[in-house]
């Protein structure tokens, strides 16, 4: 890969052990991906995981003074101050967590601690070369926004974030962008859910293709938060960071039929009952409820209020907490505007800065909960911690009528 002189002084170690590790790494990453050169980014977000690798790398650089030159919005972590109130949780992982803040805030992070940052904080223009680490947030960026970002790591995002730069390579380029298969979807979707599972149905199907998505002519503009979630199950069951919607997505509406490239390699239909059986599959149907969690990726503030809504004056009777993750954002407005108070009345909790796949939750490993969301599902079933997966409605209706999962 070319490098300039300047980055082949960062490369040298002349602006310091931390520069000249984030160059070490963005080298490698372009040399194995015969990248040409690298490119300016002008933004990054990074993902963490909470747990001692994401430290490591993040650690080094601090030490080695490395400060970032595009300051990075973070993925959330959990809110200690809160959930300690609520749940026992060791004083190694509240260290860890401790930790995480002071060395993303020393490396010059912003400390948004949310998986939806081009939805509010650090949101792309078209055509945007950025550095976008989350999986949902990557494809959301790159296929609804059309900006420019690979499906990056914490490490490279971080790195890219220090440097203001990237190897040019995937889906920097455009030729890497075009459709290749094409998803049939043949009956409108029904709800909410359906989004989803026609995102798990993908990722699952299509395998490092990029998918062209046809949608039923009856469907109408999706909402962000069904292309959001649609991103997030596709991802989550593949490793799809762009998608495209005719009539829908920026780059299928500039290129029109030439949205597929040269040559269509395959093509899927799906129905209701592809959605169905697929969700026979990963939701796991049966047991009392221990907890219910919604928000995974963050919950908008349209999804706030539609919760508030169907709980304003109401009490939830499941034998459960109920818990919605959101950013610290959103909490806000949510204050502002009567929604926590209608949430909190109602016996269920608002959190911001915090993720399903975190310590705090680890009380409730072993048992079996409810959510909306089939990455929360997948992931907190890594855990030992099982999950029904319904639509918000049966969500809220199961929390309102104190009944089981089953
Ligand atoms: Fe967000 Fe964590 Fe889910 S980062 S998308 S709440 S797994």
């Amino acid at each position: 890969m070319f490098l300039t002189d300047d980055e082949r002084r960062m490369l040298d170690g002349e602006s310091g052990r931390g520069v000249q590790r984030a160059m070490e790494l963005l080298v490698a990453l372009g040399e194995a991906f015969d990248a040409e050169k690298m490119i300016d980014i002008s933004r990054a977000h990074v993902s963490i995981g909470g747990q001692e690798s994401d430290i490591f790398y993040v650690e080094e650089l601090v030490a080695g003074n490395a400060r970032c030159k595009v300051p990075p919005t973070i993925n959330p972590d959990w809110d200690v101050d809160t959930l300690v109130k609520y749940y026992k949780v060791s004083d190694h992982q509240v260290d860890l967590a401790r930790k995480f803040s002071d060395l993303y805030g020393r490396i010059g992070a912003v400390l948004s601690w949310s998986c939806t940052p081009a939805l509010m904080d650090n949101v792309p223009v078209y055509g945007e070369h950025i550095a976008f680490a989350e999986s949902s947030a990557a494809v959301y960026a790159n296929s609804v926004l059309g900006a420019l970002t690979n499906r990056e790591s914490s490490q490279s995002a971080l790195a890219a974030a220090v440097i203001g730069r990237t190897p040019e390579y995937g889906l920097h380029l455009a030729k890497n962008r075009k459709g290749t298969v094409l998803v049939n979807v043949e009956a409108p979707l029904r709800d909410d859910l359906d989004w989803k599972l026609l995102g798990w149905y993908i990722g699952r199907a299509v395998g490092l293709e990029t998918p062209v998505i046809k949608l039923p002519p009856a469907t109408g503009t999706p909402t962000p938060e069904q292309l959001l979630n649609m991103g997030a199950a596709m991802n989550t069951s593949g490793t799809v960071p762009l998608f495209h919607i005719p009539g829908v997505t920026p780059e299928a509406i500039k290129a029109g039929s030439t949205v597929i490239g040269k040559r269509l390699k395959k093509a899927w239909n799906v129905t209701h009952r592809e959605l169905d059986q697929l969700r026979g599959q990963i939701s796991e149907e049966s047991g009392p409820v221990n907890m219910i969690l919604l928000g995974c990726p963050h919950y908008t503030l349209n999804q706030i209020r539609e919760v508030a809504t169907a709980l304003d004056g109401r009490q939830i009777r499941a034998q459960a907490p109920m818990w919605i993750q959101t950013s610290f954002h959103n909490l806000a407005l949510a204050e502002r505007m009567g929604y926590k108070l209608a949430i909190e009345s109602a016996g269920a909790h608002l959190v911001a800065d915090t993720c399903i796949d975190q310590a705090c939750w680890g009380n409730f490993e072993g048992g079996h909960g409810l959510t909306d969301s089939p990455k929360c599902a997948y992931y907190r079933s890594k855990r030992g911690h099982s999950f029904k997966i319904a639509s918000l409605r049966d969500c809220l209706r199961i929390a309102l009528n104190g009944a089981s999962a089953q």
